[in-house]
């Protein structure tokens, strides 16, 4: 039978990767740190007892050596995904750590049969953008002077808005040193793979939501940050006027997306967008939530505030990946469904609450705009 490695095993795509994994009849073998806050209480109880589960770090060469032991395939979602200004970090866990799952197959003679690789929409930055003469534009983040005037959309030298396009896999713009160390990730990926004759593959997440994602992981967004806030009967900041654009995926179409391609030969060597096909406003999402939770008929608060570094819009073309036959099936009505019953199946709520609270102080690092 086949072995698979999940490093991130323990995590939200990860262990809903295992899962199938195991029903797809593989053997898996998890190496995960349970990293904190991600973990805050340890072992997740979700946690597949099938699979084998090794506890160590992808930075340690050991430990990696250990886990790729008759390891037929790899899957590499252990990431560090925080917002913090530990540049470093980004690229011990994400970067070396992909480099050395590399240099470690080489080194032994391994004979892993193919490699898949986490990316993230955030390589593209802010995207792809056109003006009314169909002229492309590839605009940096929003200088915080034009945040600060509530001047959101990306415009031309006369003032025009500009028109957002759905971005390929063939643009990459990385804004941080998150997206620069996905970024080498998938270089990595695809240069190192075709050079030593390793099938890889690098897929470009938009946000995934669903069951599972940290309550205490900053990164898990939208979803999580509206879902707690209606759960503990407060209203959820919107910032900016609430009409930025992204393309949520369910956890369960990107699980389909790790394993079409695990199994087919043409998405070898090839970096893929999974994105949700399908433009949702922040403001529209937050209505979703709310009436999830009974709160539809609370009034929305679009506090005059912004976030430094947030993208205007996030939108993935997903025209490769539709190719090999795969395309979004659920909505987020499902994924926000899914959230709020992963929620009600918690037992430490006040916990959540707590850190929760903590978590929105410190989150106040968020700017105010002046007109
Ligand atoms: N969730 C999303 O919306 C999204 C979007 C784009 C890309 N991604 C990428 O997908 C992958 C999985 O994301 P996720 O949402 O499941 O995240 P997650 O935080 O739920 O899971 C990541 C897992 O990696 C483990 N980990 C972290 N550092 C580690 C280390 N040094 N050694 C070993 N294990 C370590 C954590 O303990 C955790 O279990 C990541 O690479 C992430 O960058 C996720």
């Amino acid at each position: 039978m086949s072995l698979a490695l999940v490093t991130g095993g323990a995590g939200f795509i990860g262990s809903h990767t295992v899962d199938r994994l195991l029903n797809e009849g593989l053997n898996v073998r998890i190496l995960d740190n349970l990293q904190k806050p991600v973990h805050l209480k340890g072992k997740p109880s979700y946690l597949n007892h099938k699979a084998e589960f090794i506890l160590g770090d992808v930075r340690n060469k050991n430990d990696l050596v250990n886990a790729l032991k008759d390891v037929d395939y790899v899957y590499h979602f252990a990431a560090y995904q925080d917002y913090l200004p530990d540049f470093s970090t980004f690229f011990h866990v994400n970067t070396v750590s992909t480099a050395l799952i590399y240099e470690i197959i080489l080194e032994n003679k391994l004979p892993v049969k193919k490699i898949i690789v986490a990316s993230s929409q955030f390589v593209q930055g802010e995207g792809l953008y056109r003006d009314e003469n169909n002229i492309l534009y590839k605009p940096d983040l929003r200088p915080v002077e034009k945040l600060e005037a509530s001047d959101w959309n990306f415009k031309d030298e006369k003032g025009n808005e500009l028109n957002w396009v759905w971005t390929p896999e063939s643009y990459a713009n990385p804004p941080n040193a998150y997206a620069i160390s996905k970024y080498s990730q998938e270089l990595q990926t695809i240069k190192f793979g075709k050079r030593y004759g390793i099938p890889s593959v690098a897929l470009r997440y938009s946000i995934v939501q669903g069951a599972r994602q940290s309550f205490y992981n900053m990164y898990s967004g939208a979803c999580r940050i509206f879902s707690l806030s209606y759960f503990f009967g407060k209203v959820p900041n919107i910032y900016e006027d609430g009409k930025q654009l992204r393309d949520f995926v369910n956890i369960h179409d990107a699980v389909d997306a790790n394993i079409l391609v695990l199994k087919s030969p043409e998405a070898d060597f090839e970096v893929f967008n999974i994105g949700g096909g399908k433009e949702i406003s922040i403001i529209e999402f937050d209505r979703i939530v709310a009436s999830a939770y009974d709160k539809g008929h609370i009034q929305q608060n679009i506090t005059g505030e912004f976030r430094f570094g947030d993208t205007r819009n996030a939108l993935s073309d997903i025209a490769k990946i539709k190719k090999l036959g795969w395309y979004p099936r659920k909505t987020v009505f499902d994924s926000v469904a899914e959230y709020k019953d992963y929620l009600y199946s918690q037992k430490d709520i006040t916990d959540i609450l707590n850190y929760s609270r903590e978590k929105m102080k410190e989150l106040n690092v968020v700017r105010k705009v002046k007109k």
